[in-house]
């Protein structure tokens, strides 16, 4: 098969290692791609938002597959504007994708489907949680223990914006739970933690995630089942019947609160950088897999999780999340490779013969190993080899005393 893979970030790079690997892959071909997947398969100069450059670029490569990475052409309509003239999309339509671009869409779809989620709130008192409506990469949110918070969260959210949406405040751990969708199945991908918070400890602002790891104590195969069973598939039956069937990844960020889980919010595609940690975790043909709930039948797939941990270290620039980092000279990558981790681009640019900084999160180090903890040895002393200007990470990824 002939793939083109549409976005440029950490999650796109490990998408294209996996498909990399898979037997039934001819072509590989990115837009825009970045510099680590250049190295991987051929990118192409049109952005992730375009649909026309896409769909050119799609028909001139007489492309099998287009697999859609980021959210924002999801939401735009990139899938439907690729899907109408008969290219195999993996990705959802617009309509579908409003899971994720508009919370109060999600909320809906919710109450309808009757899964668990955070209640909804008609007057912003603290404790809640402030959501802007729209998409926000993860930076829409704001955690309100005390009225000052509150103050300010109703500030920050209405700079987005859109309109505001108000939670009550949920207590738990965090999961992303993932599940491949063909429109009507749901087939379980391995369950991923991520560290949202920019500083150790999870202080800070919140980020697009600094890190991530898999397998979750407590959460293996069975476990997942049933929650696809209490959560995604009701969400499928209920897009399906609304006459969006949801065709992609459908990502739930869920609390496990002592009441059981709860959702917190949708996302229509992989996350990023859980993505890092789960996909070297899975045997078999990714491709055909992506191939198969494009095509609309994911019923003879089976994806088999392997025994072995992951843990995926962020290396962000000095100012992430409040703005990016340009041009900095990145040194290291091949020495941490050496090391046995795997070195995926998120915001890298090539000048000349060697890379630069070129964004918020930069590169992403992840570690395989036997148990988890094996796993975070390799991803951080991999992450040591690595240097350039203010880089900055988190000390603490997959630290707890549990794993
Ligand atoms: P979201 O973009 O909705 O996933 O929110 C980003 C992060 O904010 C989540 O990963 C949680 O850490 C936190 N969060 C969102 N909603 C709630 C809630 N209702 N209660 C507690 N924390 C929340
Ligand atoms: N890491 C969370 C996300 O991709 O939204």
């Amino acid at each position: 098969m002939k793939v083109l893979l549409v976005g440029s970030g950490g999650r796109e790079h490990a998408l294209a290692w996996k498909l990399s690997q898979a037997p039934s892959l001819d072509e590989l071909h990115s837009a825009p791609g970045n510099p680590g997947i250049a190295s991987l398969g051929q990118c192409h100069p049109v952005h992730a938002e375009d649909g026309e450059g896409l769909l050119h670029l799609a028909g001139a490569l007489d492309a099998d597959l287009v697999v859609v990475g980021p959210e924002a052409p999801l939401v735009a309509g990139v899938a439907d504007q690729l899907r109408h003239a008969g290219v195999a999309v993996f990705g959802p339509s617009a309509e579908a994708a409003r899971i994720e671009g508009s919370k109060t869409f999600a909320k809906d779809v919710m109450r309808d489907a009757e899964v668990p989620t955070a209640e909804s709130l008609s007057i912003a008192r603290a404790p809640c949680v402030i959501k802007a409506d729209g998409l926000a990469a993860g930076k829409g949110v704001f955690i309100c223990r005390d009225h000052k918070q509150l103050d300010s969260a109703l500030l920050a959210a209405g700079a987005f914006g859109d309109s505001i949406v108000i939670e009550e405040l949920l207590e738990g751990e965090e999961i992303s739970v993932f599940a491949l969708c063909d429109g009507a199945r749901a087939l379980a991908l391995p369950v991923a933690q991520d560290f949202k918070r920019a500083e150790e400890g999870d202080e800070g602002p919140n980020t697009g995630g600094m890190g991530s790891y898999s397998p979750v104590p407590g959460f293996g195969p069975p476990e997942v089942e049933e929650l696809l069973d209490t959560i995604h598939r009701p969400v499928l039956a209920e897009l399906a019947e609304r006459g969006t069937p949801f065709v992609g990844v459908l990502f739930a960020g869920l609390m496990i609160t002592p009441e059981g889980p709860r959702v917190l919010e949708f996302n229509c595609r992989f996350g990023d950088p859980e993505t890092q940690s789960l996909l070297p975790r899975l045997e078999g043909d990714f491709l055909a897999a992506l191939a198969a709930a494009a095509a609309g039948d994911l019923s003879d797939v089976d994806l088999t999780v392997a025994d072995r941990a992951a843990v995926t270290v962020v290396l962000a620039g000095g100012e992430y999340p409040a703005s990016n980092d340009v041009g900095s000279p990145i040194e290291g990558i091949a020495e941490a490779e050496e090391e046995g981790a795997l070195v995926f681009h998120a915001g890298t640019a090539r000048k000349e013969d060697r890379f630069v900084t070129n964004g918020g999160r930069i590169l992403n180090v992840t570690g395989i190993g036997d148990s988890v903890g094996d796993a975070r040895e390799l991803a951080y002393s991999a992450c040591e080899r690595i240097s350039f200007p203010k880089m900055r990470y988190r000390k603490d990824i997959a630290a707890m005393t549990h794993v």
